[in-house]
Order: C-alpha cells, then structure tokens, then sequence
C-alpha cells in the first residue's frame, strides 16, 4: 500500500525513519516554527494521514481541504487543537499519545510546586547577579510543601501521578473531578473528593490537571481566586486557557494569592502583558512532557497510531471511536 502523509515539525527519535520506509511520500516541515494554517492546508491536500503538534489547529475548513484524509495523529496527550466532532462527522480518526508522557509531566507538575514555593527562581537570579553576601536567618523565606494540603483539579492519569508525589510529602489531598474515581485509586493516594470550591478554598497548592474543553475553559477566575487562601499557590500544567489569566494577573499582582507557576498560556506563545514583571510567578515555555524519553515514546506511539489508521487497522490510541461505526 502506499500513503501520502504531513508531518507538521521535526520530531525526536526514530520515529520518522519508521515513517519514511512505511510511507510512499513523506513530507516534513524541517522548519524551526510551526506550520501556519494556509500551509497545512496546501500541504495537507493529497495526503492519507497528518501526525500534527498542539500548535496546529486542525479545524473543519483543514479537514475539507483533505479530501482523502483518514487519520489525524496527534503528537500530544491533549487533543483540544483538533475539532474532533468535525473530524468524525467527515470519517476522520483522531489520535493522541496517553500514559507515555504521564510521569514526566507530573515531574514538571512538581518542579513547578517547588520552584514558587522555594523561590528557585528568584534565589537563582539572585546568586547569578553576584548579590550572596552570606547565609542570612531571612535571605528569601518561602514555604513549605511537606505536609501542606494539595488541592489536585482532575484525578486522571496526570493528576493521580502527582498525588503519588504529594504522598511522600506527607500531604493532605483533597480532589475535584467530574465524578469520583475508582475508590482503590482514592484509597491507594488517601484522596479526598470534594466540591471544586471546597478544594479552592482548603488547599495550600492547587494544580490544573483537567482536559482543555467548553466546560473547563476559564474554570478559574475572579470568582475562583477569591475562594483561594491568601498564602496559595496555582499551578497549571494542563492548557492555559483553564484559567482567565487577566484574573490570574490581578490576583498575583494584588497578591490576592501567594503565586502561580505556569507552564502553559492563554493565548500561547503570548505572555499575559505585565505577568513576566511580577516576582511570585514562575514561567515555563510548554515543557510539561519535556525530556529526551519521553518525547521519543510520543513519536513512536503517534506514528503507531498513524500507520495503523492507514493499514485499516484501529489504532491502539483513537479519541473518536465512534467513526469506526460509520464504516
Ligand atoms: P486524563 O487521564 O484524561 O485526565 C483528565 C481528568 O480530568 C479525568 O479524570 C477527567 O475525567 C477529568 N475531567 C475532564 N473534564 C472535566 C471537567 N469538566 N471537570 C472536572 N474534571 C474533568 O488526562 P491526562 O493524561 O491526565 O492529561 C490531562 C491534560 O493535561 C491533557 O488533556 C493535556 O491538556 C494536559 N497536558 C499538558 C502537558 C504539558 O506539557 N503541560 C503534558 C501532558 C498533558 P473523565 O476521565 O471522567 O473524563
Ligand atoms: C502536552 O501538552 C500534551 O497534551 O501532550
Ligand atoms: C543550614 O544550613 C543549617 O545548617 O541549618
């Protein structure tokens, strides 16, 4: 068989060799920048298959530009680029790489609750700039972690991951989700499942762990800081546009709350105006699945999932199940 496929980026690994013996024609923007949406659209109109990145938006009008489109694989657990309804009602499977990103993200999840709570960065800048005079009894007082309440906004893969962590950190964890989960789970972490705003105004450190959807966009906002403790902290490592960060940047600057640290934006890759001024933020470029590993095992498991679209097969990470049943 021979298939047409648009790779969006250049990606770690092996993964494109695999591509380059399976495909008929492989096209790869080798660029350092993402595909702008005209582009993919060009690039795009021949082809069987796309393995495409969060930054590219794949819409209705990209798909009708695709006539023969069969499967969007997406390099990213997070799929809230792709219209998914679109790609279904047009036959188009849908794919995304869980599990294989879930622990390197709660590492960074966790540098980030240390980083604001310890002042890493700050203290950093600090030593850099030559002013360490000496060890001082008040030289950049933060707070602690250990034994503090964790507030986790969606127990899923990542979520869960992160309240292994708290637990060896002695934390109390409390948890908001669509639904409890699996009381072995609840157990395994001594998590507490409680109302959203019960959680917002109990915890020390609140982190992000829920999908990018209608319902989560702007889930927190004015209303939402104003549960929070003055001494909490807000961590997002899930999409930026869960939060309303014109609200975050008010709290921060108002020091409604103690801090955030961000490793994802509203409007990526804007910053919110003002927010790189402030000193209680920590900011991190979408870095979340960020090692070498990982990100090789995203590559492989998109482009499994491409290859098995292609060959007819289902693939092992499809979103959008219901397109099998249009046939
Ligand atoms: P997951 O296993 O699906 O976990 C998401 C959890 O959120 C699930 O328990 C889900 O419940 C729950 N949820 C969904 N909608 C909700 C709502 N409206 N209110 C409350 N809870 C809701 O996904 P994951 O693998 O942990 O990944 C989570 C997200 O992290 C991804 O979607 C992605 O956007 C983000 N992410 C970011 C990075 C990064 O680089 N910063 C890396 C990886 C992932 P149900 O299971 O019942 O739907
Ligand atoms: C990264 O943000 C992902 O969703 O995989
Ligand atoms: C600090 O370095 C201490 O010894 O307490």
């Amino acid at each position: 068989m021979s298939y047409k496929v648009l790779v969006t980026r250049i990606l770690p690994g092996r993964a494109l060799e695999i591509l380059e013996k399976e495909c008929d024609h492989l096209e790869v923007n080798r660029e350092e920048r993402p595909m702008t949406k005209e582009e993919i659209m060009k690039g795009i109109k021949e082809m069987d298959g796309i393995l495409c990145l969060l930054t590219d938006r794949i819409d209705s009008e990209v798909m009708d530009s695709a006539p023969k489109l069969k499967i969007i694989a997406n390099y990213a657990v997070g799929y809230d680029n792709i219209d998914v309804k679109a790609a279904t009602e047009r036959g188009i499977m849908v794919t995304n790489t869980p599990g294989v990103l879930t622990e390197t993200t709660a590492d960074l999840t966790w540098a980030l609750i240390m980083a604001i709570a310890r002042r890493i960065v700050e203290a950093d800048r600090f030593t850099r700039e030559g002013k360490f005079k000496g060890w001082s009894p008040t030289l950049f007082l933060g707070q602690d972690v250990y034994g503090k309440t964790i507030g986790i906004i969606g127990l899923g893969r990542i979520g869960f991951a992160v309240a292994r962590r708290a637990l060896g950190f002695d934390m109390r964890i409390l948890y908001y989700d669509l639904s409890r989960v699996d009381e072995r789970l609840e157990k395994a972490v001594k998590a507490q499942f409680v109302p959203l705003d019960e959680l917002l105004s109990q915890s020390d450190y609140i982190t992000i762990h829920v999908p990018l959807t209608q319902e989560t966009r702007h889930l927190i906002g004015e209303r939402e800081f104003g549960l929070m403790k003055p001494t909490a902290y807000l961590i997002n490592a899930a999409r930026g546009p869960i939060v309303d960060e014109a609200a975050l940047y008010k709290a921060l600057k108002e020091r409604r709350i103690a801090g955030a640290a961000l490793d994802v934006y509203e409007r990526e890759p804007e910053i919110y105006p003002g927010l790189t001024e402030l000193d209680n933020v920590v900011l991190v470029p979408h870095i979340g699945s960020a090692s070498v590993e990982t990100r090789s095992k995203m590559a492989e498991m998109a482009v499994n999932n491409l290859l098995a679209g292609l060959k007819g097969q289902v693939p092992p990470n499809l979103v959008n199940p219901e397109v099998l049943a249009r046939g």
